[in-house]
């Protein structure tokens, strides 16, 4: 029997992808009118139990009650049946229409036939009764991000949804707009309604739920009583764990001059708020700098700006001491950076080319020319060097690279970018959903080359991995930089209290 008592109670939900648990038995309760955080770092499975709440991915096993009945919620449409509405990380808006067009569209209501003015009539009430400053007729690109945030929950608002959940919704948004939110989110606890706000900001979390349940790698670590808890022992539900050592790393040997030097850096994200905000760091021939902080705290928009993908706002990047800032990506290239992009399937490779190309792709025109002509037989013969040398598991060298596995790809990226003998390797999510074997290779490698004398940038969302390679770690939140250390000077605790943004260490590193 399930929870009469609660709006959701979702009992022993497993749901498995290749490779991974995402959620493994999981029990939560959301209590009627209650605020209820959903707490976890990157990857914890938040986003996975919520998307099967809201019928869009279906649990392998368990159970889902909603105010104590029992229900099979196989599609969102099954879902805003049942009074549940969602507000998706990602927006689901139309552009070109009104804020009125995008509430109703796909509207599928009690009341039968809506038109134009009905609805644009309930959707001004709806705007004025929650103070939420919207013009009806407004095109949704001429609104904020903030602003269309407010769209997706007037949408929900209009399907008179009993259960809200809110994945991560602070995270596009400005400290104001975050506060704006937060009112919102009072107002409608106040009539109620049932929310879920997904977050790892420990701050935001501790301000606004009544209660708070922590996920870690698929699991229920347990839910508190927010007035009962506090960040530190939040920080320690969230990352405390045993850290595995797959890998015995010796001290570098290569350790040598300043390679990389970046100072007070500004850089914006795609909304153009600021994304880094003045970070200053160097990195050492024959180290490995590991940023540390879950995603979406500005390390992809350092790790672009340092390859020379997105503007510099403010502040200099300098490579063996020269200054590189805004530089075209090809010049600073030329200098040996070699670049592991985070999204390997969009920019990584080319996917519809051959693995001989691929593997040629960066040095083709300087090393491969005889004559004016491709010379192919140096073609071959480098490309097949290089796939034996980084195991690159294919029939042939000339089998289309997007055929090859996920373990086989981050090889044949790195194959191509080691080759070119790097004096700098920015690595971001270098070993993201390959398994142990891949890993384990990878990371060998960047050790490899780290006692090659190259100067690596390591950012990765696995915390074992940064603390296990890095000769120097720093953590990364909202943009800034919380503390810089060497991983066996610091207690994972504190590490925590660093990534979820309440404590700021100064050690000497
Ligand atoms: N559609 C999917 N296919 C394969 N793996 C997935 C999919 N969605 C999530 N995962 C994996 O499930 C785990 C949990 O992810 P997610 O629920 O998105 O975590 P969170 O929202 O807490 O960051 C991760 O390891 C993620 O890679
Ligand atoms: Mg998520």
């Amino acid at each position: 029997m399930g929870g009469e008592d609660y709006a959701v109670y979702m009992k022993g939900i497993v749901k498995r992808f290749p490779g991974v648990v995402a959620n493994d038995h999981i029990d939560f309760k959301l209590g009627i009118g209650e605020i209820h955080a959903l707490l976890g770092e990157n990857g914890a499975g938040k986003t996975t139990l919520m998307n099967i709440l809201y019928g869009l991915y279906s649990a392998d096993s368990g159970e889902i009650y909603i105010y104590g009945k029992k229900v099979s919620i196989k599609t969102p449409k099954d879902a805003i049946k049942n009074g549940i509405g969602m507000v998706h990380q990602h927006f689901t808006l139309v552009p070109p229409f009104t804020v009125t067009e995008n509430v109703i569209l796909g509207y599928e209501g009690n009341k039968p036939v809506l038109n134009m003015a009905e609805a644009r009539k309930r959707v001004s009430e709806l705007i004025d009764r929650y103070g939420l400053g919207l013009d009806p007729d407004a095109k949704i690109w001429q609104l904020s991000v903030g602003e269309q945030q407010k769209v997706e929950i007037l949408k929900i608002l209009f399907r008179e949804a009993k259960i809200i959940i809110l994945d991560e919704p602070t995270a596009v948004l400005t400290p104001k707009e975050t506060q704006s939110l937060f009112e919102f989110l009072r107002k409608m606890k106040a009539e109620g309604r049932s929310i879920i706000f997904i977050s790892h900001k420990l701050h935001e979390v501790m301000e606004i739920s009544d209660r708070i349940t922590v996920l870690q790698k698929g699991r229920v670590v347990g839910t508190r009583n927010t007035k009962d808890t506090n960040e530190v022992e939040l920080a320690r539900m969230m990352v405390g764990r045993e850290v595995i050592f797959t890998i015995k790393k010796e001290p570098s040997k290569a350790l040598g001059r300043i390679i990389v030097e970046v100072r007070n850096l500004w850089v914006n994200s795609d909304r153009g708020l600021p994304a880094v905000k003045g970070v200053t760091f160097s990195i050492r021939k024959g180290e490995i700098l590991g940023i540390a902080g879950v995603s979406g705290n500005g390390q992809r928009e350092l790790a672009e700006a340092l390859i020379g993908l997105r503007k510099v706002d403010k502040g200099n990047i300098l490579i063996d001491g020269l200054d590189v800032t805004n530089k075209p990506p090809k010049d600073i290239v030329s200098l040996n950076v070699a670049y592991l992009p985070e999204d390997r399937e969009e920019l990584g490779y080319f996917k519809d080319e051959s693995i001989r190309s691929n593997l040629c792709s960066k040095i083709r025109y300087s090393f491969l020319k005889k004559n004016f002509f491709l010379d192919f037989r140096m073609m071959n013969q480098y490309s097949d060097t290089l796939i034996n040398e980084f195991d690159i598991i294919t029939p042939s060298r000339f089998n289309l690279a997007k055929n090859l596995s996920g373990g086989n790809k981050q090889r044949l990226v790195l194959a191509r970018e080691l080759a070119i003998k790097p004096k700098f390797l920015i690595a971001n999510q270098p070993t993201r959903g390959l398994d142990v074997g891949a890993t384990e290779y990878i990371r060998k490698k960047l050790l490899e080359q780290r006692d090659d004398g190259v100067a690596i940038l390591l950012i990765s969302e696995d915390l074992d991995e940064v603390l296990m390679l890095s000769d120097r770690v720093m953590v990364f939140y909202e943009g800034e930089i919380m503390g810089i250390f060497k991983p066996e000077e610091v207690s994972l605790d504190d590490i925590g209290l660093m990534m979820a943004g309440v404590k700021r260490m100064e050690v000497s590193a």
